[in-house]
């Protein structure tokens, strides 16, 4: 029998180490070797001995990779080592100086250095530790000297190893590096997420950070991130610290880390110049974002003669590359109505390629920009990617054979005509008909269902659309006399194709409705859309006020007493609240049992997240909708029956005996009343 278990064991060992190599041929080398059936097959294998034989399952199995549990929260860790950041330039002559200053600052000790030439990669910033060749823990920077634990996110990036190959690495070190996301995962992701009328991310660097953040990890290991490591750190008496930078990183590369195959050696500010140009057009090729170039001295030994200022080490620096800018002609320009009224000018221009992907729309701000510019129909337009999802016109070039008028400014609505108004402190114009504008209502109305308001998310775009054309709605309240029966048999349009609401998808919606009933006050507030109230002013005001009967009575000069509330903000609340259509509205949402009142009892939070309850009983503290309103809003899910997905049964007095033998024989954990308490 133990040497059955041996050899169960053997075979456990070898199979980890056939995906490990795997792993790391198809995502570090690029050059894989088996087919992916080939590979889940293995890796099914593996699971399933693992399963069988828990006692052999290792931390830094293959099958670790896919994501386990779901986290409650992020560990705060102090880094051994605090993660300095770089200082920057965009200036070529500050790097000559750099690398003078540095040179002679270290004369006396050597002379003819090597400088490192590193990507500088866009994405987020990573410190892993591994002991005895495993990884221990990952670290995100945080504020440089305490970061958050995102072990478990990071375990199901693939590139990076779990178990290191050979065996000449220090018992214990820290390697640090970037998370990023390639431009093809990125796409493929934002796709999906557009097709789920959720909002797609900014760029590969607010989705890579936005993913180490997840408390799920199954839904990190399917975003396919992947990490470059560029820095490598361990006591000062390892033999490997006798190493240059350069040669430091190669070692990494032979225990398994990805290490950029871009890395050069520069003797001196010419070929680190000829790398910053060389990089400054050839990144466009790259398939991931890079903001810049990094330069380190080589010689590690020097490092602590040279110092660090508060911020950064005096031994490297980054040289940060301009946005990325095409051109392309003018075709047209049309004006877009947001929410709250809002009219922004769009350019239309011939499909040019910006970062990784092709545009053909960006904004051009506002009237003031548009004057600016003096922007014509047929002139040559430079667009950048900043920050932003939406791509934006710069600068642009009259050419000489262009007669075309400057494009001017409309002065009514584009979609109802009504004349339109310029906002105080703003250089914008906005349509003021709040009620009857039609991208202000569906864009009202897709406010008011989004996550971080009423949270419906069975409800998207196109099925709100449907429902504002059909007349079955015209105000929120009308989302809440909905029934199954009414939504039954609708089409609603989508991109290229049309569905017809089935039952299941009828009982979605009402379910998540009435899931939204349980959502506070001060979400109810921030989802009506009042003009410049955003989710921070709805919080400030539902706490102040209490009641929204009280903020409806409220003046202008008891609304600038709140915190951070200004002239503006408390005139377009007051404006709100004197419309009689608006107060009609927050009647019917009352009777349709929204909150409209602080529940100072609740707790809120995110530490039942990814949960689900099942509710029976009576409670000494709650009453049976306060602790449902608990559960949500502390992340958890409520679910009306027993069944082996249910996490907790919380359990009353005088609960139902059903539900309990239920939990007994599907193992649902039941909790009481105090125990519940404790995990909030
Ligand atoms: S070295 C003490 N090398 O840029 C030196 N950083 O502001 C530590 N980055 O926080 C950093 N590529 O997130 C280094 N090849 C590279 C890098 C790099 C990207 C990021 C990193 C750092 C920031 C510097």
């Amino acid at each position: 029998m133990a040497d059955n278990y041996e050899q169960i064991k053997d075979q456990i060992n070898h199979l980890s180490e056939q995906l490990d190599q795997y792993n790391y041929e198809y995502y570090v080398l690029d050059n894989p070797t088996i087919s992916d059936e080939k590979f889940d097959f293995l890796l099914k294998k593996l699971e399933n001995l693992e399963d069988i034989y828990p006692q052999f399952k290792t931390p830094f199995s293959p099958t670790q990779r896919v994501g386990g549990q779901i986290l409650k929260g992020f560990k705060h860790v102090t880094h051994k080592y605090p993660m300095l950041s770089l200082g920057n330039t965009y200036n070529k002559k500050e790097i000559a100086e750099f690398v003078k200053r540095a040179e002679n600052a270290v004369s006396i000790y050597k002379k003819d250095l090597q400088w490192v030439c590193e990507l500088k990669y866009d994405g987020l910033a990573i410190s892993l530790t591994y002991i005895n060749g495993i990884l221990t823990q990952a670290t995100t920077r945080g504020n440089g000297i305490v970061g958050d634990d995102v072990t478990a996110n990071v375990k199901t990036i693939k590139s990076i190893p779990l178990k290191l190959k050979g065996k000449d690495y220090p018992a214990e070190f820290e390697i640090r590096g970037e998370v990023i996301f390639p431009h093809k995962a990125f796409e493929e992701f934002n796709k999906i997420r557009i097709e789920n009328s959720e909002e797609p991310f900014a760029n590969p660097r607010n989705a890579a950070s936005g993913s180490l953040k997840l408390l799920n990890p199954a839904e990190v290991a399917k975003r396919k991130l992947d990490c470059f490591l560029y820095f490598l750190l361990c006591n000062e008496e390892e033999p490997l610290n006798k190493l240059s930078h350069y040669d430091k990183l190669l070692k990494a590369k032979s225990w398994g880390f990805n290490i950029s195959q871009y890395m050069t050696l520069a003797k001196n500010i010419d070929e680190i110049i000829k790398f910053i140009e060389h990089w400054d057009t050839a990144r466009k090729n790259l398939p991931f974002d890079i903001d810049g170039i990094v330069i380190k001295l080589n010689d590690s030994s020097l490092w602590n003669n040279l110092g660090t200022t508060a911020k950064s080490p005096r031994w490297a620096t980054a040289f940060k590359f301009k946005a990325e800018r095409s051109s392309s002609i003018l075709e047209s320009i049309e004006f877009n109505v947001g929410r709250t009224g809002i009219v922004t000018p769009v350019a239309n221009f011939k499909s040019v390629w910006l970062g990784g992907t092709w545009v053909k729309r960006a904004t051009l701000h506002n009237e003031e920009q548009m004057k600016k510019l003096n922007i014509r129909i047929g002139d040559e337009v430079f667009i950048e990617k900043g920050g932003e999802i939406i791509p934006k016109i710069v600068a642009i070039n009259h050419l000489p054979d262009n007669h075309n008028k400057e494009f001017e400014f409309i002065s009514t609505c584009p979609q109802c005509n009504t004349p339109l108004i310029k906002e105080k402190d703003n250089a914008g114009y906005y349509c003021p008909n709040y009620n009857h504008c039609k991208p202000q209502i569906l864009g009202r109305f897709e406010h008011f269902i989004s996550k971080k308001a009423m949270n419906i998310d069975s409800l998207g775009g196109s099925k709100m659309k449907m429902l504002l054309e059909t007349g079955l709605v015209s105000d929120f309240a009308d989302l809440y006399s909905l029934t199954t029966d009414k939504l039954i048999g609708l089409v609603v349009s989508e991109k290229d194709s049309q569905i017809t609401i089935q039952e299941k998808g009828a009982a979605n919606i009402i379910n998540g409705l009435k899931q939204s009933l349980n959502v506070p006050f001060e979400r109810v507030l921030f989802a009506l859309g009042i003009r410049m109230v955003g989710e921070v002013v709805a919080k400030k005001l539902a706490h102040h006020y209490k009641t929204i009967d009280n903020l409806m009575v409220a003046n202008s000069l008891d609304l600038i007493n709140v915190n951070d509330i200004g002239e503006t903000i408390a005139q377009n609340i007051i404006s709100y609240f004197s419309n009689s259509e608006n107060k009609v509205l927050i009647e019917k949402l009352k009777a349709c049992k929204l909150h409209f009142e602080v529940e100072e009892n609740i707790i809120t939070g995110n530490s039942l997240a990814g949960k689900s309850f099942v509710v029976s009983g009576i409670f000494n503290n709650y009453s049976r909708d306060e602790i449902k309103n608990t559960i949500e809003q502390n992340g958890g899910k409520i679910v009306s029956g027993i069944s082996s997905k249910v996490d907790y049964l919380v359990c009353g007095e005088k609960m139902g005996e059903e539900k309990k033998r239920k939990a007994e024989i599907l193992n649902v954990k039941m909790i009481t009343e105090e125990e519940f308490n404790q995990m909030l």
